[in-house]
């Protein structure tokens, strides 16, 4: 595989994820990535996002599962709902001594209705997960818009207003004071673009760690990708698999469906595994970080396992390269404010920031 992934020195305790029936993942075999400041964060982790699919309680289920299964990264956000759930299910296996939670890399986000109360949210996320300290804490959208939980996609809100560089920064400073009360070890950033980013490197005390960002098969973010890695800011790829739970107003006719792909579905017929399993094999060895969200026990395990075995093979991965059809999936159109003419508005296509 040819990436910086550092398999010599692994972090991950297997002696007892031992999990029937499959058996667990070998401690050894799962690969982690350091970042700038040295943190070491496992290039797989469980999403929590159930769409509206799922309650909180079968997602705290699917957690507690995901870590006995050898699951050491969970992907949270205050948004999800499900914090106060997922924090129960984290002290059972803390304390049963499936893991310690230095073992763990538990990842949330502040919410857009939250810029100017980063501590308090960051405080309240502590209380809900039951824990001491966050791994990573991500400003979630780079828009302090809010919208109802499960609105009409073309909702716009009155108050809702496009990126403004001395707002965000306001946030971001109370970002860096988590950092330094201790109540964060890392700090990054979500859905940013490029010239988003060139403003905030320029302007941030504590450099992002990472950006959160869409990334799938037909939806590669090949120059904002390169960009991140040029700048040492790691990438954590969201929707993995395509997003297929995804909720009806994130549909549009125009979506295209990874995997169904031929090149996926060649790969995965050759190594004998699902075609979502190629989707994330692809992302760990291009060199990203994944977070596929499933609750069931055995997709779980076909995802932790996938990446740590069979590698594709360099044809597979440039074909994979090629199919790239631009597609995002999660448009964000609810963030839009009012003179925003498309979704578009929100990614800054043009190179420049979209103004109001
Ligand atoms: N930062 C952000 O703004 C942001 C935005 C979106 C998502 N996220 C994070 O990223 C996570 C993942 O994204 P996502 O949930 O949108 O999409 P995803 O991980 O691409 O897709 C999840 C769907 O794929 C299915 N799946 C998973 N593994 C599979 C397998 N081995 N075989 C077949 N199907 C499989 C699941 O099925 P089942 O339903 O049957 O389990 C689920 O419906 C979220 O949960 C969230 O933590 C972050």
């Amino acid at each position: 595989m040819k990436n910086k992934m550092d398999k010599d020195k692994n972090i991950f305790n297997d002696s007892k994820s031992k999990f029937p029936p499959f058996g667990g993942i070998k401690g050894g075999s799962v690969p982690y990535k350091t970042l700038y400041n040295g943190a070491k964060i496992p290039v797989i982790g469980l999403g929590t996002f159930g769409s509206d699919n799922y309650d909180a309680e079968t997602i705290a289920g699917a957690v507690k599962t995901a870590v006995k299964m050898g699951y050491r990264h969970i992907d949270c956000a205050s948004v999800y709902g499900n914090e106060k759930e997922i924090g129960v299910a984290l002290k059972e296996v803390i304390a049963e001594g499936v893991v310690t939670r230095e073992e763990l890399w538990i990842t949330s986000k502040v919410w857009n209705d939250k810029h100017n109360a980063v501590v308090e949210s960051c405080k309240q996320t502590l209380a809900d997960l039951q824990l001491d300290y966050l791994d990573l804490y991500l400003v979630h959208w780079p828009f302090p818009n809010y919208h109802p939980p499960k609105c009409d996609v073309n909702t716009r809100q009155d108050n809702a207003v496009p990126y403004i560089h001395e707002n965000y920064m306001k946030t971001w400073s109370q970002m860096e004071s988590l950092v330094d009360a201790g109540l964060v070890k890392s700090i990054g950033t979500s859905n940013m673009t490029i010239p988003k980013m060139k403003l905030l490197l320029r302007d941030c005390k504590i450099k992002p760690v990472v950006n959160e960002m869409e990334i799938h098969p037909h939806f590669q973010q090949p120059e904002l990708y390169k960009f991140m890695k040029d700048n040492g800011v790691e990438v954590i790829g969201y929707s993995p698999i395509g997003s297929p739970g995804r909720p009806e107003r994130d549909r549009t006719p125009e979506d295209t469906v990874d995997m169904e792909d031929p090149v996926i579905v060649a790969a995965a017929a050759r190594l004998g595994v699902h075609p979502a399993v190629v989707c994330l094999k692809w992302a760990v060895q291009r060199g990203q970080i994944t977070i596929p969200f499933s609750v069931k026990t055995d997709k779980m395990f076909n995802n932790l396992k996938g990446i740590t075995e069979g590698p594709l093979t360099d044809e597979e991965m440039s074909a994979i390269s090629k199919i790239d059809k631009g597609c995002r999936l999660i448009k964000g159109q609810v963030f839009l404010w009012k003179t925003a003419k498309s979704w578009e508005d929100l990614w800054d296509l043009s190179g420049e920031i979209t103004a109001g």
